[in-house]
């Protein structure tokens, strides 16, 4: 059989000829073809409207992070991800902070932004005052596009054009903003965009290219704050520290890229358990962090008069609790019963305060016993099955890999080797 990638109607065929395929092509066994097709919670038909070319689902393990006290309200914070200690992290910051009551949040109305590239005009200041001027038609005429949207109190606010200089010359922009209320937006955004183009190029006499949401949704922004006892961070010398390992991100973009993963692994947990948009909101959060030029950390810590830690985040949180597959997604769902949120601007809150918390976990650790120490059980817990522990097995191999500091798979299969006689 001849490798190859070209696969003529791939996506016209059933599930079950596209698994054929791919276990001709990958060379797959049986067993290796029912892991695929062993469908969880997701059904392959549920999942084959989705996307495109579905041969399967795939799963992440999905823990719920505990302790958070949010604007006075308890919540249980779903999250799905494959990496270990990040939940345990989130939670006991969480805890710390209930010391001082908990994360107080905040977020401005959940604006998007549309935009509209008009090339080839001639007189770019000229249209855009033009644009300007013809302000309530197009945003009646973006409204026309989307009447749910509209009868559920959202919709096209308003316009802004700017002239933008670029290496092909001028061009005219226009930023349609769209309140998306519970839904992400991207559909409404877009289909409003491309609806408004031909207008604005009547208007302008340009030629419309790009008519797409912007990811960098600044109008929509989630925050949150807290107050971290020093005592219970372990005195205001570990106060101190955190502060000055702050002011390493705030100078560096090496590390202020990492300070802000950290961040993320808390949030875009929550985004894939509510099946959001992750990829919107990873891009919305980095470029809100280069918004002013230069990479910075999307939190900020600082001391009170009291020797406390105080931590705040602030960032675009672009997630719906309507539409899309968070209102189809089985799993989904549920994780939003458990959450308990009413609103995508609850969701976003909840999002903030625990992206707070996530980012606090290692820079305590840092300022302390080193982030390794906590990591190193949950890590050689992988290692053991990656040897091929079992059941009971698994905690006896961790044992051993963690009193000899030595996780690494070669010496899980010695010491389960030894182990199982
Ligand atoms: C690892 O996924 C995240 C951290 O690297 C974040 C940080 O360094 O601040 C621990």
């Amino acid at each position: 059989m001849v490798k190859t990638s070209k696969i003529s109607g791939f996506y016209k065929m059933s599930i079950a000829e596209r698994l054929k395929i791919i276990k001709e092509q990958a060379e797959l066994t049986d067993d290796e073809v029912s892991v695929l097709s062993s469908s969880g919670a997701l059904s392959l038909d549920a999942a084959d409207r989705m996307i495109e070319n579905v041969i399967g689902t795939t799963e992440y393990p999905l823990g719920v992070a505990c302790n958070f006290l949010i604007d006075g309200k308890e919540y249980l914070i779903p999250m799905a991800l494959e990496e270990p200690s990040v939940v345990a992290a989130a939670s006991n910051m969480a805890k710390l902070a209930r010391i001082k009551g908990g994360f107080f949040t905040s977020a401005t109305e959940p604006i998007m932004i549309g935009q509209i590239q008009i090339a080839d005009v001639e007189s770019p200041y000229f249209a855009k005052q033009a644009i300007i001027s013809r302000k309530k038609e197009i945003i009646d005429l973006a409204n026309e596009q989307d009447p749910m949207l509209v009868k559920f109190g959202g919709g096209a606010r308003d316009i802004t054009v700017r002239v933008l200089d670029s290496i092909c010359g001028p061009m005219v922009i226009v930023h349609l903003m769209v309140d998306c209320r519970d839904a992400m937006g991207a559909n409404a955004v877009n289909t409003m965009a491309e609806a408004c183009a031909p207008l604005i190029e009547e208007i302008s006499g340009g030629k419309a290219l790009s008519r797409i949401i912007s990811n960098l949704a600044k109008f929509r922004l989630a925050r949150a704050r807290a107050v971290f006892d020093k005592e219970a961070l372990g005195g205001e010398e570990v106060v101190d520290r955190i502060i000055m390992e702050y002011a390493f991100s705030l100078s560096d973009p090496y590390r202020c890229s990492t300070h802000n993963k950290g961040i993320m692994n808390g949030i875009d947990a929550v985004v894939v358990a509510t099946m959001n948009d992750f990829r919107a909101v990873e891009a919305g959060a980095h470029s809100y962090a280069a918004m002013n030029g230069e990479y910075k950390p999307l939190t900020r810590w600082e001391k009170n008069k009291d020797g406390d830690l105080c931590g705040t985040i602030e960032l675009p949180i672009a997630v719906g609790t309507v539409g899309g597959a968070t209102s189809v997604h089985p799993v989904a769902k549920v994780v939003r019963k458990i959450l308990d949120v009413k609103t995508a601007s609850e969701l976003s809150r909840v999002m903030a305060a625990l992206g707070l918390a996530q980012n606090l976990a290692p820079l305590k650790a840092f300022a302390t016993e080193g982030i390794q120490k906590g990591h190193m059980k949950l890590h050689a817990k992988n290692i053991a099955q990656m040897a091929g522990a079992e059941g009971e097995m698994i905690d006896k191999v961790v044992e051993v890999l963690v009193r000899e500091k030595n996780v690494r798979v070669d010496r899980a299969k010695e010491v389960l080797s030894e182990l199982c006689g």
